[in-house]
C-alpha cells in the first residue's frame, strides 16, 4: 500500500499543546435520530478505539497551504499581513451525552484559555441531541462558562430538519436573543445567522413555506444593509448549502429552490463565507470567490473526533487552525491558509489529485473516523472529484433521496 507521506507536500507535526485529553471513555453509538450523513451505520463501537496506526495528516498543496501547527497558541505566521481580530467556529455539540457534554466541556476550557481571546464564538446547530429541557439546561451551563460572546443558530437536532411555528417559537423562548435570521458585526465583519432548516430538502413546504419566506426576506435585507455599511458579510447557518456526498451518492439537503437563490445571493452581494457544521466532517469548498466552510463537530457521535476552529482575519482574508482536543488526534491538527483561495485554485488542487490523494483526503475529513474506512472501497473517484469541486452543480440520487423522504424539486 502507498505510504500516505507520499502524497503530501507539508506534513503536519503534531500540535504541542496539553492538558486536552478527555479522561473518560466515550459510550459512543450511532445514533440516526438526526439522520445526519452517517444515518446509514448500523453497527458502531462502543467506545472509539485509539487508531492504530494513527491516521497521516492531510493531503496538502502549496496552493491551499496546509501548515505544520506548532502549538495551540503560536503565533499567526509573519506574513506581512496584520491579524485584525479572531473568532472560533465550533459545531455539533449534540448536548446529551456524558461523553459529549466533556467534550464540550474541554473545547470551552481550550477557548477560554487562548490568549488574546477571540472576538466571538458561533456555534452552527445540534447544540443538543433532542433538545430536552435537561439538555438544554446543560448545554447552556457549559455555554455560559464562556469568556467571549457567542452566537448560536439551531441546527435538525434542535428545531428538527422541518421547523414548525411551535419548534420555532420554542426554540426562540429558550434563546431569545438568537431568532433568527439576525446580525452581529465585529471589526469588518457581519455575520448573519439563519435557520437553515426552514430551506431544507425535507420541510413541508405547508407547514413553515411562510416562515421560510419571512426569513429570507429579512435575510436578505440585512445583507444588503452590511454591505452598504461595507462589511464582509458572512453568513452562518447549520446545513450547508450544497447536496451531501455520502457513500458514492448524493443526498439533497437543501431545496433547490432555496439553493440556487442562496447561492445567487453569494456572487449577487460578494459573500464571503458560509460557515456551517451537520455533516460531520471536515470539509471546504469555493465557489466563484465565496468559502463555504464546514466545521468538523464537538460531539464525538459518529465517531468522529472533537475538534474547534480558529479564525485569523486579515484585511486579505482568512486563515485557521483546526485544533483536535484528543492527545492520540493531535496528528490531525493543522493550520489552513485561505488567503488568494477561490475557486479556480481549489479546482486545480482536486484536478491535481489522483485517486490515492481522493480517497486520502476523504478519509482525511472523516474528522478521524478509524472505521472510515469501511466506506472507500465504494467511493466512484469521478463522482467524488466532481463533488469536491462544485457540489453545488450536482444531482443528487433518486434512491438516496426517495429513502430520506426528500421535497425537493429536479433541475431541469
Ligand atoms: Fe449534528
Ligand atoms: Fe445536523
Amino acid at each position: 500500500m502507498r505510504d500516505f507521506s507520499d502524497v503530501i507536500r507539508e506534513p503536519l507535526v503534531i500540535i504541542g499543546a496539553s492538558a486536552l485529553v478527555l479522561t473518560s471513555a466515550l459510550g459512543l453509538f450511532f445514533e440516526s435520530f438526526g439522520a445526519d450523513e452517517t444515518a446509514e451505520a448500523t453497527v458502531a463501537p462502543e467506545a472509539i478505539p485509539l487508531p492504530d496506526p494513527a491516521p497521516e495528516p492531510p493531503t496538502s498543496s502549496d496552493a491551499l497551504q496546509f501548515k505544520p501547527l506548532a502549538n495551540l497558541t503560536s503565533p499567526w505566521p509573519d506574513d506581512g499581513r496584520e491579524t485584525l481580530l479572531t473568532f472560533v467556529h465550533l459545531s455539533d455539540t449534540h448536548v446529551g451525552r456524558e461523553g459529549d457534554h466533556k467534550a464540550f466541556e474541554v473545547a470551552v476550557e481550550v477557548i477560554n484559555g487562548m490568549a488574546p481571546q477571540p472576538e466571538f464564538v458561533i456555534i452552527t446547530g445540534d447544540l443538543t441531541d433532542s433538545f430536552t429541557p435537561s439538555q438544554i439546561r446543560i448545554f447552556k451551563d457549559i455555554n455560559g462558562r464562556l469568556r467571549a460572546p457567542v452566537h448560536l443558530v439551531p441546527g435538525n437536532h434542535d428545531v428538527m430538519f422541518d421547523p414548525t411555528a411551535d419548534r420555532i417559537q420554542w426554540w426562540e423562548r429558550e434563546f431569545p436573543e438568537f431568532r433568527t435570521p439576525y446580525r452581529v458585526d465585529y471589526g469588518p465583519l457581519a455575520l448573519i445567522g439563519v435557520d437553515s432548516q426552514l430551506w431544507n430538502a425535507r420541510r413541508s413546504p405547508q407547514s413553515s413555506g411562510q416562515i421560510a419566506r419571512e426569513q429570507w426576506g429579512e435575510m436578505e435585507k440585512m445583507i444588503i444593509e452590511a454591505r452598504k455599511d461595507g462589511q464582509r458579510v458572512m453568513i452562518f447557518n447549520h446545513i450547508p448549502v450544497m447536496p451531501t456526498f455520502y457513500r458514492s451518492r448524493i443526498s439533497k439537503s437543501w431545496e433547490t429552490g432555496w439553493m440556487e437563490k442562496y447561492l445567487a445571493l453569494f456572487e449577487k452581494h460578494g459573500i464571503e463565507a458560509e460557515l456551517s457544521g451537520h455533516v460531520h466532517r471536515d470539509e471546504l469548498y469555493t465557489r466563484g470567490k465565496a468559502l463555504f466552510l464546514n466545521a468538523p463537530p464537538i460531539s464525538e457521535k459518529y465517531t468522529r473526533q472533537a475538534s474547534l476552529r480558529l479564525f485569523r482575519v486579515t484585511a486579505q482574508g482568512l486563515m485557521y487552525r483546526q485544533f483536535y482536543l484528543r492527545e492520540h488526534g493531535r496528528h490531525l491538527s493543522y493550520q489552513m491558509d485561505l488567503h488568494g483561495v477561490d475557486q479556480e485554485v481549489h479546482g486545480r488542487w482536486i484536478e491535481g489529485m489522483d485517486k490515492l490523494d481522493l480517497a486520502e483526503l476523504w478519509k482525511f475529513r472523516h474528522a478521524g473516523d478509524p472505521d472510515s474506512s469501511r466506506w472507500f472501497p465504494h467511493i466512484d473517484h469521478d463522482q467524488l472529484r466532481a463533488y469536491l469541486k462544485s457540489p453545488f452543480d450536482l444531482q443528487p440520487t433518486a434512491r438516496m433521496n426517495s429513502r430520506l423522504k426528500m421535497n425537493y424539486t429536479e433541475r431541469p
